[in-house]
């Protein structure tokens, strides 16, 4: 299941240069590379003539030529150059895609070209803010399907059992407030652990002494974009009253792209509002979250192996479900209602 008309993140903006480069997205190959003004370009990674992915092409200017019999293409697709032809056909064209790049990533939109606009970018402008914000962006590959880290994401309590190593305690999954808050869009985890020691990461990176107020608030949006505002202050301070001093914030940030049904791009970042323009501070808790977020990609590949080998499972719920469930019921309709404008539009 994969929602077409969406801005999804493609790649970080060092991946696409001169050199073409492939990718798996939505179940579809792309290639992607800049010109030599150096705007990003993406179009379908296979070529017309015998489907030779043109990312093992090489740019000419700023067509792209095959690497097998040398057909070129322009940013619009379309072929400009066969050699030892003059006529070329009609067909000889591949599918282009709109993209924008933003805050450090390149977007690409998988739908209607006619319904791409790039105000419809979901916000992620901590990660280039660097007068607000430390940050450091990163991708990881993960071996399952995108919902299961949507999933993830949305109910924090496996911090304290996946992650005790840096972000997580048990407080977390034994002491929170939990409110969840839906829209028909959006849904958004507010999570409060109050007076409790603070995890390993929150030691490290915020130097706090003793007891700590900590919030996670998890906003979701589909199809795969969730923005974490975490941080905590010493106890009894009043951050639940919106007095956040004495203690640190940041957002824990997240776009995650299906490549197959059973394989997802994972792109995340981490910003910090204090000692922001101290690279060393970013690098520290940087490591600590991509230690804690390798731990998740290997949950994710070995609930994958299991749903691979016996799908549709029976599944408990609890509790702590309530931010993924209200989630998967936003996505499951938003497709059912991409599916049903697809067919009223082929029907037309
Ligand atoms: S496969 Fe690309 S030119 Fe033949
Ligand atoms: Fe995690």
């Amino acid at each position: 299941m994969f929602l077409r008309n969406y801005w999804y993140v493609a790649a970080t903006d060092a991946e696409v240069g001169r050199k073409p480069f492939g990718r798996i997205i939505l179940g579809e190959p792309v290639v992607f590379f800049r010109t030599e003004e150096g705007k990003p370009v993406a179009m379908e990674d296979r070529c017309a003539h015998r489907q030779l992915p043109l990312s093992m092409g090489k740019l000419v200017g700023d067509e792209l030529q095959c690497h097998y019999h040398g057909l070129r293409f322009g940013t619009d697709g379309r072929c400009t150059r066969i050699p030892g032809q003059e006529q070329i056909p009609r067909s000889a064209k591949v599918k282009t895609y709109p993209v924008a790049e933003r805050y450090h990533w390149i977007w690409i939109w998988m739908g209607d070209p006619a319904l791409a606009d790039p105000a419809a970018i979901t916000d992620f402008h901590w990660l280039d803010d660097p007068n607000h914000w430390g940050a450091k962006s990163s991708y990881l590959h993960v071996e399952a399907n995108w919902q299961l880290v949507v999933d993830n994401l949305l109910d924090l309590t496996h911090l304290a059992f996946v992650h005790d190593t840096t972000i997580g305690n048990l407080a977390l999954a034994e002491h929170a407030k939990v409110q969840v808050a839906r829209a028909p869009n959006n849904v958004v985890v507010t999570r409060w652990i109050i007076d409790q020691e603070p995890p390993p990461t929150f030691k490290k990176v915020g130097g706090f002494a003793g007891h700590v107020d900590r919030w996670q608030i998890i906003d979701f949006v589909p199809p795969a974009f969730l923005r974490l505002d975490v941080g905590a202050t010493p106890t009894g301070t009043g951050a639940p009253d919106g007095k956040r001093v004495g203690g640190i914030g940041m957002r824990n940030l997240n776009a995650i792209t299906p490549e197959t049904e059973t394989t997802s791009h994972y792109f995340w970042g981490q910003a910090h509002d204090f000692d922001v323009k101290n690279a060393e501070t970013t690098e520290k808790i940087f490591q600590q979250i991509k230690t804690a977020f390798l731990e998740d990609v290997s949950v994710f590949s070995a609930q994958q192996r299991n749903l691979t080998m016996i799908a549709n499972p029976p599944q408990v719920d609890i509790n702590a479900d309530a931010g993924t469930i209200a989630a998967r019921r936003i996505l499951s309709r938003l497709y059912d209602e991409e599916r049903s404008a697809a067919s009223v539009a082929a029907a037309e």
